[in-house]
């Protein structure tokens, strides 16, 4: 009751109308509100006060935004403005001085990793080009699983988070530098642990969940150490991916494995720009791929396996898809995802449930302007809460349930959804990730049975992190299709 007294804040000028908001404390503003997991919290807080409200973390004004159209005019009309990073003191080592490309404000440093991420890494036609490097991998996914079935037609558990963040770090590594680093003839198995732990530590210390970014008496304690493990953390960073570049530097880029690499095609451009794609900006997108691009698949294909257990119903549907579409002698490729409506449909419908980046990556305004007819001070942190507007009951008929076919023959076309976000921050790796997570998903659900560990349901918790992992990790049981053994056998 206290909170839903909502008021404006008093604004210095008369004319300045800011956007409602909530009664706050000295020094921490609205802090105290900081439960975990926070999107669920800010979600709590709209959906009493309204889809637009100004708080206080701290030190730091936030706009709180849950309203599609305020959202549209936001990633529209003002998405220069709005298109800054917030400077997080707890990410100032590991962003190399905020100038990595997740982190850096809009301007020229970010326009020109924007453009070689987009034009030369990330386009449709470089992609095409990596389509083999995807595909076996994920061929090696189905290889190791049916090496580690039982051969009796009983099944087998599996760790599925573990499976999906390897395959998906291995695609990523591969596609950037040309090596495997986990399963069969991993070439690196010391440095694959300490890849995995550099994402692992990067998710942990980023997103908006330092209270030392709101507070800064906190930085002169260190409080919880968050500056000296982001300092040792830097220094891994670029050592691991400097190496990387060396590494393709010695081997030069003609040979085999190395041709078709993102760090390939950078340092070729190296040779005739060397002013533009320093090591720096190499090192830049290199990383920015690897953490914007791993635990994002990874988390969201998680979910889509969680989902398709509690579903069975929906997994038969998908396979028999496939099945129609793809047949039983081969596998699934890239070619064929186009072919495969209802198994989009899945992918879509798990992203609009589960958003793994579900207040998006928070933006920063560069100078004061007029959003919904409220005014906004330079400065302002935005949090867009993509989690509440895809379950807004106003939207969405029963916007808690999985259900594909709302997607079914363009049927949700017009609604509003936004897991990769839109403007000039938007993902612009979007197709990739649809890519790898279409093959993985399509080539698990065409090759095994899938079953829960145990009779209830698998639990559906949001655990807290900047890409909204699951609050308990998945385990599965599995067995190779009968009908899919002879192709399994042919791997
Ligand atoms: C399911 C998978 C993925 C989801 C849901 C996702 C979602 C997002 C979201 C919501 C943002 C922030 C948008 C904003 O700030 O408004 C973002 C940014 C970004 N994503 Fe993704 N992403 C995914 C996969 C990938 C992949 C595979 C890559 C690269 C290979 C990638 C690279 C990036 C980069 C570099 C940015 C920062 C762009 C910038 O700040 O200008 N993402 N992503």
């Amino acid at each position: 009751m206290f909170y839903k007294k909502i008021f404006i804040i008093s604004s210095k000028s008369k004319n300045r109308r800011l956007p409602p908001s909530l009664p706050s404390r000295p020094i921490i503003g609205h802090l105290h509100l900081f439960k975990k997991p926070l999107h669920r919290t800010l979600t709590n807080l709209s959906s009493i006060h309204g889809p637009v409200l100004y708080l206080q973390f701290g030190s730091r004004p936030v706009l709180l935004v849950s309203s599609p159209d305020i959202a549209n005019e936001i990633f529209t009309t003002h998405d220069i403005t709005f298109a800054n990073r917030p400077k997080f003191p707890s990410a100032k080592h590991t962003s190399n001085n905020y100038t990595t490309f997740v982190s850096s404000s809009y301007g020229p440093n970010w326009r020109n990793l924007r453009r070689i991420a987009t034009i030369e890494v990330l386009s449709s036609h470089r992609l095409l080009c990596s389509s083999d490097i995807r595909s076996d991998e994920i061929r090696c996914l189905a290889r190791f699983l049916f090496g580690k079935s039982a051969k009796n037609e009983s099944f087998t558990k599996v760790d599925v988070r573990l499976m999906l963040f390897e395959v998906v770090l291995n695609v990523i590594l591969r596609m950037l530098a040309g090596k495997r680093y986990y399963g069969e003839n991993a070439e690196d198995s010391n440095n694959a642990k300490r890849f995995k732990e550099m994402v692992e530590e990067v998710t942990a210390l980023g997103g908006a969940s330092n209270l030392q970014d709101f507070l800064p008496i906190l930085r002169l304690f260190d409080f919880g150490g968050v500056q000296k493990r982001a300092a040792k953390l830097a220094a891994t960073r670029i050592e691991l991916s400097q190496r990387l570049i060396e590494e393709h530097r010695q081997r030069g880029s003609s040979e085999g494995s190395h041709k078709k690499t993102m760090i390939a095609d950078l340092l070729e451009l190296q040779r005739s720009e060397p002013e533009v794609y320093t090591d720096t900006v190499i090192r830049s997108l290199c990383l920015s791929i690897l953490q914007a691009g791993t635990d994002t698949s990874a988390n969201t294909m998680e979910w889509i396996m969680s989902l398709l257990l509690n579903n069975p119903q929906v997994m038969h549907k998908a396979r028999d898809e496939i099945e129609k579409t793809v047949g039983l002698d081969r596998l699934i490729e890239e070619s064929d995802l186009p072919n495969l409506p209802y198994l989009h449909c899945v992918i879509n419908e798990t992203l609009r449930l589960y958003p793994v980046v579900p207040l998006l990556v928070p933006h920063e305004s560069s100078k004061d302007c007029l959003v919904g007819g409220y005014s906004i001070p330079g400065g302002t942190m935005l949090f867009v809460n993509v989690y509440a507007m895809q379950r807004d009951p106003n939207i969405w008929d029963e916007p808690t349930k999985f259900k594909p076919e709302r997607f079914e023959g363009g049927k949700a076309e017009g609604k509003w959804m936004l897991p990769f976000g839109m403007g000039r921050r938007g993902c612009p790796g979007e197709g990739l990730a649809k890519k790898v997570m279409g093959l993985t998903i399509g080539t698990l659900v065409q090759c095994f049975e899938w079953e829960r560990v145990g009779v209830e349901e698998v639990d559906m918790a949001e655990g807290s992190g900047i890409t909204m992992p699951r609050a308990v990790r998945l385990e599965a049981m599995y067995r190779p299709r009968p009908k899919m053994i002879p192709v399994l056998q042919k791997l």
